[in-house]
């Protein structure tokens, strides 16, 4: 007998509608075979490719994917060249995938400092995927969460300036909306792989109430399985924003 899926455990009524992954461990991965960084991170893309299919095919609507941060920089520029070098590559071989299975890509962080291959390839593939509906692949390139939370303050206070607003206007939710990461809803799962425990300056503002899940599987590892095990997880707990449990079981706020 075939060996059980965890597809079928799972509550199709409760997959989060927004999942972001820190793919990590790429580099361990590939020292564990004795091969070079650089192997770990080509692996890492058939994950990009498993997952992204897994989670659309399960009606997840969302799926940020943070794919290079703004201090990843600071890596050997020989390593940082071959992962821009993987990003043109795959999202030029991949695109027609995502035109196939409807998934529109698109971008949170800084990508015009990206180089110019890179930044034309992706925008030539937002372009083209712009239409379709079934879920959205963001992409978090060149990105860290302070340096959203940076550009959002200096977008508000332009607009103060300009007396498009005043300062006693600046909401929550105008700061979420001025952030990148603010045309999209906030990830109510955040995955990160490899046994790492820290947030590395990832959605700081957008996980306020999100749930954690933290697998020690390197992210080349991390297969169509290892997602569905993540929400299951994610399935059981009971959010509570602040309230007690008494509240969330009844439905209730008294
Ligand atoms: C994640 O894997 C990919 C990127 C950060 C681009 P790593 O390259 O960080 O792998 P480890 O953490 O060194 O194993
Ligand atoms: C976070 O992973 C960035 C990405 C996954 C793109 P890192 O491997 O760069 O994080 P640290 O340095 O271990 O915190
Ligand atoms: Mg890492």
């Amino acid at each position: 007998m075939a060996k059980k899926s965890l597809l079928e455990d799972l509550n199709i009524e409760k997959i989060p509608a927004h999942i972001a992954i820190i793919m990590d461990g790429n580099g361990r991965w590939a020292k564990k075979r004795a091969l070079p960084r650089v192997i770990g991170h080509e692996y890492g893309v058939k994950s990009v490719k498993n997952i992204t299919e897994a989670a659309a095919e399960i009606g997840v609507k969302f799926l940020t994917l943070y794919t290079f941060s703004t201090e990843n920089w600071n890596r050997p520029k020989f390593e940082v060249n071959a992962i821009m070098t993987l990003l043109v590559r795959t999202i030029r071989k991949e695109v027609a995938t995502l035109q196939k299975n409807n998934i529109r890509l698109k971008t949170i962080g800084d990508i015009k400092a990206l180089p110019a291959d890179a930044y034309n390839q992706i925008l030539e593939a937002i372009e083209l995927t712009k239409d379709n509906t079934r879920m959205d692949l963001i992409l978090a390139l060149n990105y860290s969460a302070r340096w959203d939370i940076v550009q959002a303050t200096q977008a508000l206070s332009e607009k103060v300036k300009e007396g498009i607003i005043s300062s006693s206007d600046i909401n929550e939710e105008l700061i979420s909306r001025a952030l990148h990461t603010g045309k999209f809803p906030e990830p109510e799962l955040l995955i990160r792989t490899s046994g790492e425990y820290r947030l590395s300056n990832f959605m700081l503002w957008e996980m306020a109430y999100g749930e954690f899940y933290f697998t020690d599987a390197y992210w080349p590892e991390f297969d169509k399985e290892c997602l569905y095990k993540a929400i299951f997880d994610y399935q059981k707990r009971e959010r509570r924003f602040g309230k007690t449990s008494e509240q969330i079981q009844e439905n209730t706020n008294v």
